[in-house]
């Protein structure tokens, strides 16, 4: 048995529907073992900048903190994007940023804490820094976690369910108003470097077109389908478009990048429905779901998921591991070491078998003529 009697959580990165079950199952599962558990406030800040947080930033998570949060969006404890811990963003007097590295003063905050070990829920940055913090003694178990479904090292995440499900109901939607008015509607999602949202939640609604990041397109192909759909009597076309996706020998449109964050992506959609409209003569409009997608109930696919991965982390640490992530390997959860969680994104492979149906069924991906 590990000797532990306090553990940390913390949540990174963008919210994901399914922290909440995390956080419930990982405290749950931590009290029933006799260990405390602190929160800390969106990701490391509650320990680095305690001041800001009435509370002191750093949480008792009890049994009352998690009753009724199964269900909840977002995370209890917040999250943040910016401000990673090994490479802090600091304004100097004349304006520029320099890069601090704040792991020492990081673990000493973890000593001064009594905490033994740290359960750290996240995308890819947040397992980078979970490794980090690992490869500098503190013991560490991440829980993987991103709507987007981009980690390698695990079947799926909580989040990426109720993401597609969503967007589903959304483009269910605007097929309505497409017909009426006989438009091409563009609906950009999330999904960052990877197709994901847009592939499944585009062939779940029907789309005509969907445009990801595995396949650079032309939207002479994409104008076609939309020509020979006219000519067949139906007068609106549904494209779905993932915010990564490039035109061949294009860009990624990216709308900004704020000191410390990542790239802030954006924009692809509004882009397309301006050059369709051109090409087709059609009237088209956008709608950008963003955010949204990371928004509501998970479902319980996803709540499951998140009970599991919070459990199976405390396993984890209970069992003695130290640096691994919780990972879905159907049926089981496992073990993978954190170092390795990262090392490859996973992205849409561009002859799996879902493209395959989606190109059996019509679907233009704007890389061949219809
Ligand atoms: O990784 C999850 C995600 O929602 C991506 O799909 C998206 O590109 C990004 O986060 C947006 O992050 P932010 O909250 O910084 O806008």
């Amino acid at each position: 048995m590990a000797d532990i009697r306090r553990v940390a959580i913390s949540t990174g990165g963008g919210d994901a529907p399914g922290l909440n079950a995390v956080i419930r199952s990982a405290t749950l599962a931590s009290l029933n073992r006799g260990w405390e558990v602190a929160g800390i406030r969106d990701g490391y800040n509650g320990l680095l900048f305690p001041e800001n947080y009435p509370d002191g930033g750093v949480v008792n998570l009890e049994r009352e903190s998690v009753r009724g949060i199964t269900h909840l969006g977002g995370t209890i404890i917040g999250s943040t994007n910016r401000g990673n811990p090994t490479a802090y963003p600091v304004q100097q007097a004349d304006g520029s940023w320099v890069e601090v590295d704040r792991t020492h003063e990081l673990l000493g905050r973890f000593d001064e804490h009594g905490i033994d070990a740290l359960i750290t829920v996240g995308g890819d940055g947040s397992l980078t820094i979970g490794n980090h913090l690992h490869r500098h003694g503190l013991r560490v178990v991440g829980v993987p976690k991103t709507i987007d479904n981009d980690l390698d090292k695990t079947t799926a995440t909580f989040g990426f369910d109720t993401a597609v499900g969503f967007a589903t109901e959304c483009i269910d939607r605007l097929f309505a108003t497409a017909t009426s008015h006989g438009r091409v509607i563009v609906v950009e999602v999330m999904g960052r470097y990877a197709g994901w949202i847009a592939l499944h939640a585009g062939m779940a609604a029907g789309a005509h077109s969907i445009l990801i990041p595995e396949i650079p397109y032309e939207l002479a192909p994409v104008a076609e389908t939309i020509q020979q759909r006219e000519a067949r009597g139906a007068k609106f076309s549904i494209v779905v478009v993932a915010e990564g996706a490039a035109p061949v020998a294009g860009e990624v449109s990216v709308k900004g990048k704020a000191v410390g964050q990542a790239e802030q992506l954006g924009g692809v959609g509004a882009t397309v429905a301006a050059e369709l409209e051109r090409l087709t003569g059609k009237e088209a409009r956008t709608v950008v779901l963003g955010h949204l997608l990371r928004g509501g109930s998970p479902t319980s696919l996803d709540r499951l998921l998140g009970l599991r991965f919070g459990a199976a982390a405390v396993r984890a640490l209970d069992e003695g591991h130290d640096g691994v992530m919780v990972a879905l390997n159907p049926p089981a959860v496992t073990y993978v070491p954190l170092a390795e969680a990262t090392d490859q994104m996973k992205t849409v492979p561009p002859d799996c078998d879902t493209i395959l149906t989606a190109r059996d069924l019509g679907i233009n991906f704007g890389d061949q003529m219809p």
